[in-house]
């Protein structure tokens, strides 16, 4: 599609690409397609004054300096709605996953652990009746949210602004409070930087189970072991994290944590039409036309 529009290079080197060679490589280019690990940053977008387009493959776009990219007139576009519902059912994965201690179970029968079958061997816990917190009101929280009742769970949703009418809403320290499940879908931002931190997993309940599947900064990691270590709070599931793709050390040796390499959008079918997506974008703008998914 791209080449059928434009001239194109095809940057498959390691990621990140470095910055001195995303700007060499960028020089005179009036687009890019970008993925999560480049950091379009102010400073290299004011070194390619002929840039008009930069379309993340992906929903977040966290990775580029968007006031930057504004103030130079360069678009920027993101990948909304066709990841939703592959990002919701890794988020129901890892739900299961920890809940039912799935990936420590597999870790104990390789490694010929298992003794046979008893009454309270690997007991985990049952999602029926409980509640799941989901922080992040957007498309992703409201598809998973949307799937609580086939596990027989009720959603309840961080409140923020004002309340939504079809949600069931309460302040975020409610919902650490009461919630058997808390699971992250905000995009990241400088507000919600280590939201969940130590006084956060504090509040939770000792039976409760973190899941992140949005930005890996939203949580403290750090103070994610000390509260696991400490027994604050029951399991965690993650699928990002705050150096990617870096893990802490502490979270490694627990067998309490479920640990995804950044899966969520990662099926077939999300990521062709992210790229899709994505292409389409960087050649209608290239073309003079609107993007299609600029971001706000
Ligand atoms: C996104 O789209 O922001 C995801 O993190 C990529 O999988």
């Amino acid at each position: 599609m791209l080449e059928a529009a434009c001239e194109v290079e095809l940057y498959d080197g390691p990621t990140p690409i470095p910055e001195s060679e995303l700007i060499a490589r960028l020089a005179g280019k009036h687009g890019m397609v970008s993925v999560l690990t480049d950091r379009v940053s102010a400073k290299v977008l004011e070194a390619l004054p002929d840039l008009k387009v930069v379309a993340n493959i992906a929903v977040g776009y966290d990775n580029i300096d968007v006031a930057a990219a504004r103030r130079r007139g360069v678009i920027v576009t993101n990948t909304p709605d066709v990841l939703t519902n592959a990002t919701a059912e890794l988020t129901w994965a890892l739900i299961l996953a920890v809940t039912r201690r799935v990936v420590e179970g597999d870790r104990l029968v390789r490694r010929n652990g298992w003794k046979g079958w008893t009454l309270d061997f690997m007991l985990g816990m049952e999602l029926t009746g409980k509640q799941l917190g989901i922080i992040g009101r957007g498309r992703i929280g409201r598809a998973v949210g949307a799937r609580a009742p086939a596990f027989g769970m009720t959603a309840v949703y961080a409140t923020r602004g004002a309340r939504s009418s079809d949600l069931t809403e309460m302040s975020l320290d409610e919902l650490l409070v009461s919630s058997d499940v808390v699971s992250i879908h905000s995009p990241l931002t400088d507000s919600n930087r280590h939201l969940l931190d130590r006084r956060a997993f504090a509040r939770m309940k000792r039976s409760a189970f973190l899941i992140n599947t949005a930005r890996g900064p939203i949580v403290d990691e750090e103070g994610l072991a000390w509260a696991l270590q400490e027994r604050l709070i029951s399991g965690a599931a993650l699928d990002v994290y705050e150096r990617e793709p870096e893990v802490v050390q502490k979270l490694l040796s627990l067998e309490n944590v479920v640990l995804a390499p950044h899966l969520g959008s990662a099926t077939r079918e999300t990521r062709t039409a992210m790229i899709e997506l994505a292409i389409k974008n960087a050649v209608s703008v290239l073309h003079g036309r609107p993007a299609l998914t600029p971001v706000a």
